[in-house]
């Protein structure tokens, strides 16, 4: 595997295989890659002949009291995982080659209604460090499919109106979401779950579950839904950020009729902000 930490050289060695026909598949992270990460490189690398994944905690994404500086940085067993995975080229820039003007840049890419709702309304700003990191990691690999999980639906979801507004040339794949043995979905900030709460978490996942056999079984009285799932969320012993039924593509509040339902939850324990998803689909 080849390391790149600057644009241009980068670039240079991209420009050579896609001349030479190739197809070029990226996966961008923040690194402290678990098995979910390396799921997303495997897809990439069943569709692709090339490749490349991105390393950056960007700073832009973070609220200032959130925890980019607590964020795990696990460099050289990221890249061990990733050689084992076969990735072929790791791009890892420092903040500086992302953001040359200062991390008050001029020119972001918004996409505001998706993004005031759900995540986006407990952490303002969040999505707008993320369209405008993934448009830039998107102009610098140019890749042909990139591939995202399922887990942070809303940032899919959004990734994937972008790219239509934006006529990006850009394949996004879903890849599932990967999950621990009792449905706890994998995550770099499940680190910051204490011992003590590590057998109730799994309870997000399930209410999620729960909800969603509810609707195939019929029930349409979303609102009741959505507050017996956070009274068991509570119930557990964690404050519930938002428990939700949306539309799988424009996320706004579900209609009865709608067909495509996405259930959305999100929940804080002692250090951690845990979010999880289930979809339906009705005939
Ligand atoms: P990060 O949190 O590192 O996640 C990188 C990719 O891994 C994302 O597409 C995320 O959805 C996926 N992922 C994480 N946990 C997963 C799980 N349990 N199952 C399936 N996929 C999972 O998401 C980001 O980084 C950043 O916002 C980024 C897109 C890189 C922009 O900075």
């Amino acid at each position: 595997m080849q390391i790149f930490h600057h644009i241009a050289s980068l670039r240079d060695a991209l420009k050579k295989e896609r001349m030479a026909g190739k197809r070029i598949g990226f996966v961008p992270t923040m690194g402290n890659l678990h098995d979910a990460h390396i799921q997303l490189i495997e897809r990439a690398r069943e569709t692709n002949d090339i490749v490349v994944c991105s390393i950056f905690v960007n700073g832009l994404q973070f609220g200032l009291n959130e925890d980019w500086d607590k964020y795990p940085r696990t460099f050289e067993n990221d890249c061990q995982r990733l050689r084992d995975a076969s990735c072929d080229y790791l791009f890892h820039p420092d903040d500086i080659e992302m953001y040359p003007n200062g991390m008050d840049t001029q020119t972001r890419v918004i996409c505001p209604t998706m993004t005031d709702v759900l995540c986006g309304a407990s952490r303002p700003g969040h999505f707008e460090g993320v369209t405008t990191v993934v448009t830039k990691l998107f102009n610098i690999v140019q890749p042909d499919e990139a591939v995202f999980g399922l887990k942070d639906y809303q940032q899919l979801a959004v990734i994937r109106r972008m790219v239509e507004d934006l006529c990006m040339p850009v394949q996004i794949t879903a890849g599932e979401i990967h999950r621990e043995a009792d449905g706890l979905a994998m995550s770099s900030r499940n680190g910051f779950i204490t011992d003590e709460e590590r057998p109730r978490v799994s309870q997000l996942n399930k209410s999620l579950n729960w909800v969603a056999d509810q609707i195939v079984s019929g029930r349409r009285d979303f609102e009741v839904l959505e507050a017996e799932a956070r009274q068991q969320i509570e119930e557990a012993g964690f404050k519930v950020d938002y428990f939700t039924i949306s539309d799988s593509k424009t996320l706004e509040a579900a209609a009865v009729d709608d067909s495509e339902l996405t259930i959305l939850g999100a929940m804080f324990t002692s250090g951690a902000r845990l979010i999880d998803n289930v979809s339906v689909v009705l005939n």
